[in-house]
């Protein structure tokens, strides 16, 4: 599938075509009554293997709910399978052959343009713009400071317990801790007692709730980081996934023609110590078959964890009935290969990596307006038999855009 050739520029074009009236009206007479607020989820490294996308295996009951409201396209794919460029590209609206950055090394301001972001457009038309965990990738590609003060308004947060991601906290089956690639922990065990992705839910609701008697309308962006590696989550989700029910990629093998510029040697999960004690050959591995299935399972499960964030920021919202009066969007920066042509990362240019979700919820435009009381992104639980209801292909059925 040929990627379309402009999707930051349309995807901006696309939601500031659909809110920008009310955005004019609330700088010009700065009544932002009408004002729509924006709530951006993005996540890291999440490809399509969603409900909602036709995925028979993933439960994502909550990320389903909020694509039957939604416009959900099919044929998103991001402009680069690396997390900096990407956000970059689809934050500022521009290629990276615009921006320059194809690695993680350099600030766009300085090095190729002093461009605007999105959240920075919304920041000089009166709105409140915040930042809630991974949303510019960290470090100098955002000056070190998520190109604060210019995108947001206030500094941007980070949970305290992103920090032992990469450190030794999963319980080997020895008993000891190591820094792992498949990393399901028990919350009673880790510092902190708590997870990035649980705290960042915790503080975008604690801003919403804030924002709810606000004067000016906000623009919320939060970054989850999860399904990115390490599969750091609560071990109970692995339950969702009995590794007898988890089937292999379908088209395993490294291509016999392919060039090797086309091929990702994932240096990033032989770095971590269960996949190091594998002895995997370098470049082409390959991975034994049961180890292949311990990564599947511990993405979706990363996915499913991920999906009861999202369910738990979305329920708020609509508890703080602020779901009539807020755009929601979500997108991932790129996908991520789970074994496809004997990958095992993003990086490269398969669909696999490139491809990504993305669905915009405009309230009166992808449903009808609420009527008083009616509650539209109730939480689900992935863990409850009831969520069958929200089956795939009734959510199609329901999506009349
Ligand atoms: C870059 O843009 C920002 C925000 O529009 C502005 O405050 C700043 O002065 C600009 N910097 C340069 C070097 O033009
Ligand atoms: C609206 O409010 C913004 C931010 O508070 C302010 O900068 C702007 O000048 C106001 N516009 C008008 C027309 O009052
Ligand atoms: C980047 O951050 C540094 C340190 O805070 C600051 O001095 C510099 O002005 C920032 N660059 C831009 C373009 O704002
Ligand atoms: C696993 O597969 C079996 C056989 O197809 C099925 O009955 C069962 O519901 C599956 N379990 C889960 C959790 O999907
Ligand atoms: C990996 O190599 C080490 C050192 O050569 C050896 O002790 C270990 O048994 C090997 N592990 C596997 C799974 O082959
Ligand atoms: C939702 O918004 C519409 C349009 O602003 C309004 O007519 C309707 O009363 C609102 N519904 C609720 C429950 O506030």
């Amino acid at each position: 599938m040929l990627p379309p050739p402009a999707w930051p520029l349309l995807w901006l074009g696309l939601v500031l075509g659909s809110c920008c009236a009310d955005l004019e009206a609330a700088a010009q007479v700065n009544s932002s009554t009408d004002a729509r607020n924006v709530l951006l989820i993005i996540v890291d490294d999440l490809r399509p293997s969603l409900g909602c996308y036709g995925d028979k295996l993933v439960k994502s009951p909550n990320i389903d709910q909020l694509a039957s409201h939604s416009l959900l396209f099919q044929n998103a794919f991001a402009q680069q399978a690396v997390c900096a460029p990407s956000r970059v590209s689809f934050l500022t609206g521009r290629r990276p052959d615009t921006t320059r950055l194809y690695d993680f090394n350099s600030y766009w301001r300085v090095h190729s343009g002093n461009f605007s972001t999105l959240p920075q457009y919304f920041k000089e038309n009166g709105y409140v713009t915040l930042s809630v965990g991974k949303v510019f990738h960290p470090g100098i590609s955002s000056n070190h400071s998520d190109d604060s003060p210019y995108s947001w308004s206030f500094p941007p947060y980070h949970p305290s317990s992103e920090k032992y991601e990469n450190t030794k906290t999963c319980r080997g089956q020895d008993g000891e801790l190591h820094a792992n690639l498949i990393c399901p922990v028990d919350m009673a065990d880790v510092p902190e007692g708590t997870l990035p992705d649980k705290q960042s839910t915790e503080e975008a609701i604690r801003l919403l709730e804030k924002m709810k008697t606000s004067a000016s309308p906000f623009f919320l962006a939060v970054g989850y980081h999860k399904p990115h590696i390490p599969f750091r989550y609560p071990k109970e989700f692995q339950k969702l996934y009995p590794l007898e029910n988890i089937t292999l990629a379908p088209d395993p093998e490294v291509p016999d023609s392919l060039p090797a510029v086309a091929y990702n040697p994932w240096m990033d999960i032989r770095q971590r110590e269960d996949v190091q004690a594998l002895n995997i050959s370098v470049p082409y591995g390959p991975i034994p078959v049961d180890f292949q299935r311990k990564i599947r399972q511990s993405y979706f499960a990363s996915v499913s964890y991920l999906d009861t964030q999202v369910g738990r920021l979305l329920s708020a919202l609509d508890d703080l009935q602020l779901a009539n009066s807020t755009i929601i969007a979500l997108t991932s920066d790129h996908g991520w290969a789970l074994g496809e042509h004997g990958e095992w990362a993003k990086y490269s240019n398969f669909d696999v990596t490139t491809r990504v979700p993305l669905m915009f919820y405009v309230p009166g435009r992808t449903t009808s307006f609420l009527e008083a009381g009616e509650m539209l992104f109730p939480y689900l639980d992935p863990f409850d038999s009831a969520s069958e209801l929200m089956e795939p292909a009734f959510m199609f059925s329901m999506n009349l855009l």
